[in-house]
């Protein structure tokens, strides 16, 4: 007998790795630099922070059930109106929701592989069948993942720029694929790093929507904007979409100090607009190191690089821990992610690296 579901025997819990101050305590160094979780290396912006300091005095009450407010600043934003906007306790509560109102047991979903860890994790907790369509040249196989469609393909995932490569599909790949999905497919691009594409060829996929009303775009705060700690993401979906995860989703799923901070980010953009810049700079600087270092690398649009390190990474992962920085490594694969941080972290990434 079992008091639990046997079809979540096999589903391993997300493992977030140790925080800053673990490593620092258990391996007794001075200073330690967490690359491990795409972060932002600089605090929120400060009509946040005083945004944040300011909602205390309402704690006691419940938070806006249905985020108005903040529904209405994305609205100014986007030209999105609210109806078709969600709010979730971080996008990957909403990666959550749309499973559960999209997904019915046997029901296939198609996502590339290595991509964000979560999609098989929602699909499988709807019972739900993974079709993982390997990358190609590290990034997304958009033609391979259409091969793969078949009548039971209910949700495709489109992680871009995708984690943990940091690679992106250009707007042409994506309004071509696009046009060969049926439209009775869901299909959701992840653009929790869109903030940080430079490249010129990128499209976001609202600028689809129009012609394919499939379409869910997810995005966060947990990143460029810095507020990883409060949990808070946004998605754009058909309104019958938001309206049913609006449902099923808990009445107050965010809350009161993370929708204020969001509003208030949102107002930053010049500012955010410069930690992009930023971003690109420190992002120039590692990939031109890594390069003379010899680590083959995927072309990176975000915030993290991913590289070959040339031997087992969870090696690599233990030797730069030794020297206090924090990566993420892949399995028994050769590839390790690391965060863009500060000139000064990222430099001691490379010092790190060359002493592997
Ligand atoms: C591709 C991708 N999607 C979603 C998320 C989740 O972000 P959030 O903090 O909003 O839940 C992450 C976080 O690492 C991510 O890398």
């Amino acid at each position: 007998m079992s008091w639990v579901r046997e079809s979540l025997e096999g589903i391993e819990p997300y493992s977030p790795g140790k925080r800053a101050s673990e490593v620092k305590r258990e391996l007794g160094l001075d200073s330690v630099v967490k690359l491990s979780s795409n972060e932002s290396p600089y605090p929120p912006v400060s009509a946040a922070l005083e945004a944040i300091a300011g909602a205390a005095g309402t704690l006691t009450r419940y938070p806006a059930g249905a985020a108005a407010l903040l529904k209405d600043k994305l609205r100014g934003l986007l030209g999105i109106p609210p109806a078709a906007i969600m709010v979730g306790n971080g996008s990957n509560e909403l990666l959550r929701l749309l499973a559960d109102v999209v997904l019915e047991p046997g029901d296939e979903v198609i996502a590339a592989a290595p991509s964000f860890i979560v999609y098989p994790m929602v699909a499988r907790l709807r019972g739900a069948t993974m079709v993982e369509v390997p990358l190609l040249g590290q990034a997304h196989d958009l033609e391979a993942m259409v091969e793969a469609v078949n009548e039971r393909t209910r949700l495709i995932f489109v992680c871009n720029p995708n984690n943990p490569t940091g690679t992106i599909v250009s707007g042409a790949a994506v309004r071509a694929f696009l046009a060969a999905v049926p439209e009775d497919i869901v299909v959701c691009f992840d653009e929790a790093y869109h903030e940080y594409v430079t490249d010129p060829d990128y499209r976001t996929a609202l600028e689809f929507r129009d012609e394919h009303p499939n379409i869910v775009v997810l995005r966060t705060f947990s990143k460029i904007y810095g507020l990883a700690g409060l949990r808070i993401g946004y998605g754009v979906a058909a309104p019958v979409i938001v309206e049913t995860i609006d449902k099923v989703r808990e009445p107050f799923n965010v809350n009161t100090v993370a929708q204020v901070a969001a509003y208030y980010s949102l107002e930053a953009q010049e500012e955010i607009s410069a930690r992009a810049r930023e971003n690109a700079l420190e992002r120039d600087f590692v990939e031109g190191e890594l390069d003379v270092l010899g680590f083959g690398r995927a072309e990176s649009q975000t915030n993290f690089v991913y590289f070959d390190c040339g031997g087992p990474a969870m090696e690599a992962f233990e030797r730069l821990q030794r020297q206090g920085v924090i990566v993420r490594a892949f399995g028994r694969s050769r590839f390790i992610r690391a965060t863009l941080g500060t000139r000064s972290e990222n430099e001691r990434l490379i010092a790190a690296l060359g002493n592997l």
